[in-house]
């Protein structure tokens, strides 16, 4: 079974509610009937009723029985207001402010999160990354275990000999363009928690990459990568984690094997961890387009899954996001 089936099985068993608050844009719409008809989430779609509805009719989805929400006509808008509020006066956020912030889609589902009024949120076929981000960040914050919030991208390889049967977690590739070392622990802790919780891996193995392997090369830039493993083993001492080394290092058994001996981790590597986000999100990109690879993204560390999504996704993108914060939401 591919991870994406596990995924959707896992989805299925414990059925969450997800709201999409670009509810009437049309990639949206659609998925949204497919999620509702193989049950693999209920979805929340915010917006005026009569544009999802136009919408709706436009691509020829069924939306029968998805719950609608449109912010301007909502009994709640006065409650989310009075929370976001509080949540934010120290930021410079007034009462009326607040008011007008909660009728703004992404705020208002951010707040049904926070409330526990729905499981998860997925957007970002419309909004850019740090639009979708900020409101997650400002609101539902990190996990009072992890001091950020970052990401991994979930990359299946053709090559099945790589990782787990093909598919390596790599991170970060959208949130933190430049952590500190700390920060990049962070980052790799949170990498383990997902490959174990979300695709499954029943032994993360964590290769924290540079350009040097083992001290082979003596750079300010290694220096950080060092101390980010230093300060993970600290935080997650049962973690299998090892660095730094190249990404030949991590995972081609041969060259873990000569450029880093007797490491745990080394040439069988699964969690790929990333020194900052050029070098991250540059490297999926590759994966993806020359390696042929499939991948899918999830933001970890947030209080509660919220996940982004790019702006050229596909109605398939959107239902296999909004299945993987399903799952997230079960947690
Ligand atoms: N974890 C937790 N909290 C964070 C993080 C983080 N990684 N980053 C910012 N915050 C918090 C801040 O503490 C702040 O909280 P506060 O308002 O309560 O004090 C709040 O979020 C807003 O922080 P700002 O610094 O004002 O936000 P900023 O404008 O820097 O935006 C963002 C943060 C959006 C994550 C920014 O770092 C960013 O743009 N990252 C890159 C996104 C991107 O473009 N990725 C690549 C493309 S995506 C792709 O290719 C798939």
């Amino acid at each position: 079974m591919s991870m994406l089936d596990k995924v959707m099985a896992k989805a299925r068993a414990d059925v969450k509610s997800i709201v999409l608050p670009e509810g009437d844009e049309e990639r949206t719409v659609e998925a949204a009937s497919i999620l509702n008809r193989e049950g693999l989430a209920r979805p929340i779609l915010i917006g005026s009723k009569d544009k999802i509805e136009a919408t709706a009719a436009k691509v020829g989805a069924d939306i029968e029985g998805i719950e609608t929400i449109d912010p301007a006509a909502s009994p709640k808008k006065d409650e989310y207001a009075a929370l976001l509020y509080e949540l934010r006066k120290n930021k410079g956020v007034t009462e009326e402010k607040a008011a007008s912030m909660v009728q703004d889609p992404m705020y208002y589902g951010i707040m049904m999160v926070k409330t526990g009024d729905a499981d998860g949120l997925v957007s970002g076929a419309i909004h850019t990354t740090g639009d979708m981000l900020r409101p997650a960040l400002q609101i539902i914050k990190t996990k009072p275990e992890m001091k950020i919030v970052s990401s991994s991208f979930l990359m299946d390889c053709p090559n099945k000999d790589l990782g787990e049967d093909g598919l390596l977690v790599y991170a970060d590739c959208v949130v933190m363009p430049n952590p500190t070392a700390e920060e990049l622990a962070y980052i790799a802790v949170a990498a383990a928690d997902t490959a174990k919780k979300l695709c499954g891996f029943e032994e993360p193995r964590v290769a924290m990459l540079s350009f040097s392997s083992k001290g082979s090369a003596k750079h300010e830039l290694v220096d950080k990568v060092q101390q980010a493993v230093a300060i993970a083993h600290e935080i997650a001492p049962g973690l299998l984690l090892d660095g730094e080394m190249q990404y030949d290092c991590a995972i081609v058994p041969e060259i873990g094997k000569s450029k880093a001996p007797g490491s745990p981790v080394a040439g069988r590597a699964n969690v790929l961890v990333f020194p900052d986000l050029q070098a991250g999100n540059i490297s999926y990109k590759i994966t993806q387009r020359v390696g042929g690879a499939d991948c899918f993204a999830v933001l970890q560390g947030l209080n509660k899954p919220c996940n982004d999504l790019s702006r050229g996704c596909s109605v398939q993108d959107i239902v296999n996001t909004v299945a993987m914060t399903a799952v997230q939401a079960q947690e």
